[in-house]
């Protein structure tokens, strides 16, 4: 029988996390599987929930949302999977340790995860959900493009180019995982998209089919914007802090413009941006049960077809036991256009 191992968060504000321990060795419930975890990314909001204590989870808790894995056991009504099956799952926000993605074994709620195919590695495959579901919600939920699908496949870019006729959107932060996925989806829905970045990652982002990639750190970046797109109505800021969300307004020209922002903005939004706050993990209340279908078929679809290129990636050392040098990194902005991975399996006990 299996044994479990993660990473606890036992204290709250904890500094220092202890080695992985023994934990429980998750039941499946209905419409859920238990994933045998081989590839852990993270995410700013994993160091973010201990350090700001958001959601004031109860303690001890498991957290972390992107997870890679082989299907090994099924809940009641799974149909989708079969034992054995590669899978990337995001995680529901606040649930319970069993949902963690930083442990041997974890849970994963099938209507919020995809199969994954033999030609996508695990560790690539574990940067997508968290990316996937806040670039998704900003652009088709909360903006409403359409979807470029016909059914459940991919819609030919023909007919994504017709639905959305010619219209531009501003991807600010087009290396961060998030954005980098913005510009993807932007791509993939006939969108012309107008990026920004470091200088370094200019190639990264026009491989990703942004059509133009300007220097957030240039003074005149708004200018640039505008000459770019002087009647810019659409942008996706995936940053939404350090004064991007300022320029990323100021960019917005058109009488009815619309913003999604990936943080809340506390400064004045002009009468003619409408702003959407995006919140990924509430893809989860019932409410949404078909936004979570429909978006999920898009994910699938894409990850089927090969159009998801995943974010660079950086894998750590000692499985599990490299979670609090990891969030280290982060919290000193030492991330930057990667994405961290930890293999669970490879933790030694
Ligand atoms: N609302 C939600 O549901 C939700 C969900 C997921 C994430 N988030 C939030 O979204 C943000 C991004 O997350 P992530 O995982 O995508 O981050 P990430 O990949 O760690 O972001 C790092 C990247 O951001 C770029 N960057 C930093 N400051 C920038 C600026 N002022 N302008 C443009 N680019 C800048 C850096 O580029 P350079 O190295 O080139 O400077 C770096 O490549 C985080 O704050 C996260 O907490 C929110």
């Amino acid at each position: 029988m299996a044994q479990n191992i993660g990473i606890l968060i036992t204290e709250t504000y904890q500094k220092k996390l202890a080695p992985a321990q023994a934990v429980e060795l998750w039941e499946p419930g209905k419409r859920e599987v238990r994933v045998k975890v081989m590839a852990a990314a993270q995410n700013p909001v994993d160091w973010k929930q201990i350090d700001y204590n958001f959601g004031n989870l109860p303690l001890p808790y498991i957290n972390g949302f992107d997870a890679a894995g082989v299907v090994d056991k099924l809940g009641e009504g799974v149909t989708k999977y079969k034992v054995g099956d590669r899978t990337a799952a995001f995680s529901p926000l606040g649930q319970g340790a069993k949902y963690g993605i930083y442990q041997k074994y974890n849970l994963a709620r099938v209507d919020g995860s995809i199969l994954i195919p033999q030609s996508l590695s695990f560790d690539d495959a574990a940067t997508l959900p968290t990316a996937f579901w806040t670039a998704a919600i900003g652009l088709f939920s909360l903006i409403r493009f359409p979807l470029p699908l016909e059914g459940d496949k991919l819609a030919p870019l023909a007919q994504a180019q017709a639905q959305v006729e010619a219209e531009t959107l501003l991807v600010w932060g087009g290396s961060s995982s998030v954005g980098a996925m913005a510009v993807q989806l932007a791509v993939a829905s006939g969108l012309r998209v107008i990026a920004t970045a470091g200088k370094r990652s200019f190639d990264y982002v026009q491989s990703l089919g942004a059509e133009v990639v300007l220097d957030y750190h240039d003074v005149d970046i708004v200018d640039q914007i505008k000459a770019l797109a002087p009647n810019l109505r659409y942008a996706y800021d995936a940053i939404s802090e350090h004064g991007s969300t300022e320029s990323v307004l100021s960019s917005l020209a058109h009488p009815a413009s619309e913003v999604a922002l990936v943080l809340p903005y506390a400064g004045t939004v002009p009468g003619h941006v409408t702003r959407h706050q995006i919140m990924s993990g509430a893809i989860y209340v019932p409410e949404q049960a078909a936004e979570l279908a429909r978006l999920g078929t898009l994910w699938q679809a894409l990850t089927m077809a090969g159009r998801l290129i995943p974010h660079p990636v950086r894998v750590m050392p000692r499985g599990l036991d490299s979670v609090d040098e990891g969030f280290g990194l982060a919290r000193r902005g030492e991330v930057s256009g990667e994405k961290i991975v930890y293999r669970p399996q490879e933790t030694e006990v």
